[in-house]
């Protein structure tokens, strides 16, 4: 994550301050340390940034119920009747499960995989995996929640400016619910530490403790700007020089460019995005469906994530966990999740002979 080329010496000077923010260790308040990144918790998820976006990089689930929760979190909500959310009365939005010393953490999860066999029209076979999760305490009957591992984050700085087909306020996060980078940076380090900061300035409290410090901002305004230029500035991943042009046309012909759009306009200047998505939300159809709406998105509704690299990603694990929660091993499971809006799209896609899926897939392994 060296700073890219060609920046003043300003600029470098607050990308290498933003970047120490990014991969270092929060300490709870009152604690003595080499430098000022204090106010985790009293409730967290992980202490760092860099814990859960390794290199700029996306997390993964649990492998199974002995796993904990490293590089992935759980939203959670009542859901009325008509859809409507509310926090859930012991969890709040997102489930917290790590906290300081002599604090409990909210829950304990634990995930199971449920397996799921299918088969092509030629024959072929498959397997899918969908998550099952315990939460300890039994959150009720009317809550419901939401797997999401960690976004890999190189080259947001590029998707803010990008000029959309059809312009929403939310591009961030899976459900496309904060609108900049910024928002996005203060809201994680406010949920995912428990750092408070001057867009959220109500520490997240454990039930039954009313003083959990905060309220000022754990976090300045100035090192929460440094934190967001370094995250703005990272580089988007490589992409391979060799494209399965085959692969590249079925692509097209089955329709995943109709929203993992190649190439979009950017208000930052004359040179397009290549991110091959519209950031928009789509509905994915009933698999997909976790129950919980958030912001303007609906239970089934997700964005439509860029698959610049996935090249790097497939490097380096050929059935890297994809999809918001992780359950897809690789592309191909990723794909025959689809569904809702994307259906067609699927099914044209499992219609392919064997050898044409494999191109379409050789393609994807390029971005
Ligand atoms: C516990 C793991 C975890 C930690 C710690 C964490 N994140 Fe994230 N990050 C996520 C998850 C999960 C998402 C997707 C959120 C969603 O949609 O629900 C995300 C999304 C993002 C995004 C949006 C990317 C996109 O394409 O929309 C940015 C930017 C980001 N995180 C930055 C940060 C920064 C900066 C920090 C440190 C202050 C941080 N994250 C800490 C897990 C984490
Ligand atoms: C209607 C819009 C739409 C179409 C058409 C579509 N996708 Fe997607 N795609 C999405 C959305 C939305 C997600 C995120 C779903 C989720 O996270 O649960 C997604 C996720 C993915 C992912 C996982 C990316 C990641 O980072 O986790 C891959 C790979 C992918 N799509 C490839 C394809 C391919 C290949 C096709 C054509 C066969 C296709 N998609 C067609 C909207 C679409």
């Amino acid at each position: 994550m060296a700073p890219p080329a060609g920046l003043s010496e300003d600029t470098r000077a607050a990308y290498e301050r933003g970047r120490l923010i990014f991969n270092g260790h929060f300490r709870p308040s009152g604690t003595q340390g080499p430098d000022d990144l204090v106010g985790l918790g009293p409730l967290y998820n992980r202490i760092s940034c860099a814990s859960c976006h390794s290199a700029g990089g996306r997390g993964f689930p649990p492998d199974g119920p002995g796993d904990n929760f490293l590089t992935a979190l759980v939203r959670i909500g009542v859901v009325d009747a008509v859809g409507g959310v509310t926090p859930h009365p012991l969890f709040g939005t997102q489930i917290q499960d790590r906290a300081v010393p002599g604090v409990d953490p909210e829950a304990k999860l634990s995930l199971n995989w449920e397996i799921q066999p299918g088969k092509y029209p030629d024959g072929q076979a498959y397997e899918l995996r969908k998550p099952s999760l315990d939460i300890q305490p039994d959150p009720g009957a009317l809550a419901h929640w939401s797997i999401r591992i960690a976004q890999p984050i190189r080259g947001i700085g590029l998707l803010e400016p990008m000029i959309l087909p059809k312009d929403s306020t939310g591009r961030f996060g899976w459900k496309a619910s904060e609108p900049t980078i910024v928002m996005q940076n203060a809201a994680a380090l406010a949920q995912d530490m428990g750092i408070t900061n001057v867009f959220h300035q109500m520490p997240i409290c454990p039930k039954g403790q009313t003083d959990c410090g905060g309220g000022s901002g754990e976090i300045s305004g100035i090192s929460l700007a440094e934190l967001t230029l370094f995250t703005k500035l990272l580089p988007p991943p490589d992409s391979t020089d060799v494209k399965d042009t085959k692969g590249e046309y079925l692509f097209h012909l089955v329709g995943c460019a109709a929203c993992h759009i190649p190439e979009l306009p950017s208000r930052a200047g004359p040179i397009p995005v290549r991110a091959y998505t519209d950031l928009s939300l789509h509905d994915m159809g009933p698999g997909l469906d976790d129950g919980l709406p958030e912001g303007d998105a609906k239970s089934f509704e997700w964005r439509t994530p860029p698959l610049w690299g996935l090249a790097e990603t497939l490097a380096k694990d050929r059935a890297a966990p994809l999809l918001h929660d992780g359950r897809a091993r690789g592309p191909e499971e990723a794909i025959l999740w689809h569904g809702g809006e994307a259906l067609k799209s699927r099914n044209d896609f499992m219609a392919l002979s064997q050898e044409d899926r494999n191109h379409l897939l050789e393609f994807l392994k390029g971005l």
